[in-house]
């Protein structure tokens, strides 16, 4: 694609997405890269401008990450930001020392409104600070455009060679006019003039994929959730009846969630595809039956979810590509050596090796999850599809506590059909990160009309989260909880207790195994 690009250089700062998403968020497309990409590589790429992220380390420590200085020289618009900015002081000659006072959080600065940086921006404004170094003194040429009361260069600039730095971070939510800051900079710094647009990505891609597939035979595993769907879509578009999907219903989806899916892909449906469902529902529940330990019952999923969806490529034979649902942060944290295992994920992005396809089609590589939600709507997938939240690969076996039934299934399934509703009801679905339903292993006694009871206790779970690394439970309303539980004990059989899950992550995670 032949567009405008910011890029943003890594320096370990954890923001690095966030700034690539908000530069996104100004219609200017936006990557990140490694600090440790070569000069020649940056100019090949031939940016509009460049940001360098913060970083937890000090510039004046030799082994923290530098950059070629040549690079100021370029004559492209950089904007360095907290370790970014002391690194363009320190690099061209400025002063970077240990702050007397490190600043951490609301600060307010005092900026100049003549910056371009700044431009529309009152002259008090509240930034986000986190440092404990700062630029004592400014390189030479350089003005200073904004300061608080213990940090003198809050913001310094070289107009004529286009070099400016903000030791706080436009990027957050919590400097006031960031996005301003940010748009300021690649609009009036760089001279963008915004043409990255879902509809355009959603042109270009339709074009790429055409010349890349020919008349060629497509596989896509597709799971319902957003980016398989929203994958599956695109190629669709593209190569029409030369696309087949696979759905495997392995009995562990959501309410009524395989049939949605179904609606959608599959005959009568929307899409001109070839859709297949495979209803392996009982296939799994044997393969989980006795099983109580949280990792094995992950990996017996991922693993037999791979071998239906290989039986399945064997029927329809060789293809030529395999589609995956790949986003940017995947590739991101893939290409800067991040991971956690704390769980072992299984997702179909990650799907085989067993299958023979000559090639691999990864249409979402670059979006974010945002982007591929308004692509998904760009393609006119309903919107209950595309703003559905996350559900994870293993589905509802990670919301049964212990061994997984086909009767437990049943109960978490009813009891979160019941919870959702309810909070949509009630208007509070929006600000939620993740709501959800599951089943406790705890039967206790109870007492309905006249009669005892031993029944399960249902877990309600509601969480606030932005990136799904950190999580609140959410502030639900007493009154909404007590009518969830109550239509919860009343219309799910099998269950006689309710609970709601007050437990944060960390310590806790999101979904319950
Ligand atoms: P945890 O439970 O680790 O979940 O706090 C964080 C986020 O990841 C989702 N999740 C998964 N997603 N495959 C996925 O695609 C998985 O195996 C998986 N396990 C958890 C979870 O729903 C939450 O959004």
């Amino acid at each position: 694609m032949n567009q405008e690009l910011i890029i943003v250089l890594d320096f370990g700062g954890q923001y690095n997405q966030l700034i690539a998403r908000r530069v996104r968020e100004c219609n200017v497309y936006a990557e990140v890269k490694p600090y440790t990409m070569a000069l020649e590589e940056i100019e090949k790429l031939n940016p509009k401008g460049i940001i360098f992220t913060g970083g937890p380390n000090s510039v004046y420590d030799e082994t923290s990450p530098h950059y070629d200085k040549k690079i100021f020289e370029l004559g492209i618009p950089i904007l360095g930001i907290c370790y970014g900015s002391q690194l363009m002081a320190y690099t061209l000659g400025g002063e970077v020392k240990t702050a007397p006072v490190s600043e951490y959080g609301h600060t307010e600065i005092t900026l100049d409104k003549s910056s371009a940086l700044f431009s529309g921006v009152e002259e008090k404004t509240s930034v986000w600070m986190s440092h404990t170094d700062y630029i004592a003194n400014a390189p030479t040429g350089f003005k200073i455009t904004a300061h608080s009361s213990v940090c003198p260069v809050a913001a310094m600039e070289d107009a004529s060679r286009k070099l400016y730095a903000t030791q706080f971070h436009p990027e957050v939510m919590h400097t006031e006019r960031g996005k301003e800051m940010i748009s300021n900079f690649v609009y009036k710094v760089c001279g963008c003039k915004g043409d990255w647009t879902m509809d355009s990505f959603v042109e270009t891609k339709i074009r790429e994929i055409r010349e890349t597939v020919g008349n060629g035979k497509v596989l896509c595993a597709l799971s319902g959730g957003v980016d398989s769907s929203v994958a599956a879509v695109l190629m669709s578009k593209a190569v029409g009846k030369n696309l087949t999907c696979v759905f495997v219903d392995h009995g562990l989806l959501r309410k009524n969630e395989g049939d949605e899916v179904e609606a959608v892909f599959g005959e009568g449906g929307s899409y001109e595809l070839n859709f297949i469902r495979v209803n392996a529902q009982e296939r799994f529940y044997e393969k989980l039956a006795g099983v109580t330990e949280p990792e094995k019952k992950r990996k017996i999923i991922g693993e037999e979810f791979i071998r239906v969806f290989e039986e399945e490529a064997k029927k329809i034979g060789a293809v030529d590509f395999l589609v995956q649902g790949t986003i940017y942060p995947d590739v991101i944290e893939s290409g800067l050596g991040k991971s956690a295992v704390i769980k072992s994920h299984h997702n179909v992005g990650g799907l085989p090796d067993c299958v023979d396809f000559k090639e691999i089609i990864e249409p979402l590589r670059m979006l974010f999850k945002d982007e591929v939600r308004k692509a998904g709507l760009e393609l006119g997938l309903p919107e209950y599809l595309v703003n559905r939240q996350p559900f994870p690969g293993p589905g509802l076996g990670v919301r049964i506590v212990g061994e997984v039934t086909a009767e437990k299934v049943r109960i978490v399934q009813d009891a979160d059909y019941i919870f959702r509703k309810e909070l949509e009801k009630a208007g509070l679905t929006k600000g939620l990160g993740q709501y959800f339903a599951a089943l406790s292993n705890m039967r206790s006694v109870g007492v309905m009309g006249d009669f005892r009871t031993y029944d399960y206790a249902v877990v309600l779970r509601s969480v606030n989260t932005s990136d799904f690394m950190t999580a609140e439970c959410s502030n639900i309303p007493f009154e909404v909880l007590q009518i969830c539980m109550n239509r919860i004990i009343n219309e799910v059989k099998g269950v006689n207790r309710v609970m709601f899950d007050l437990t944060s992550k960390p310590p806790g995670t999101i979904e319950l195994e």
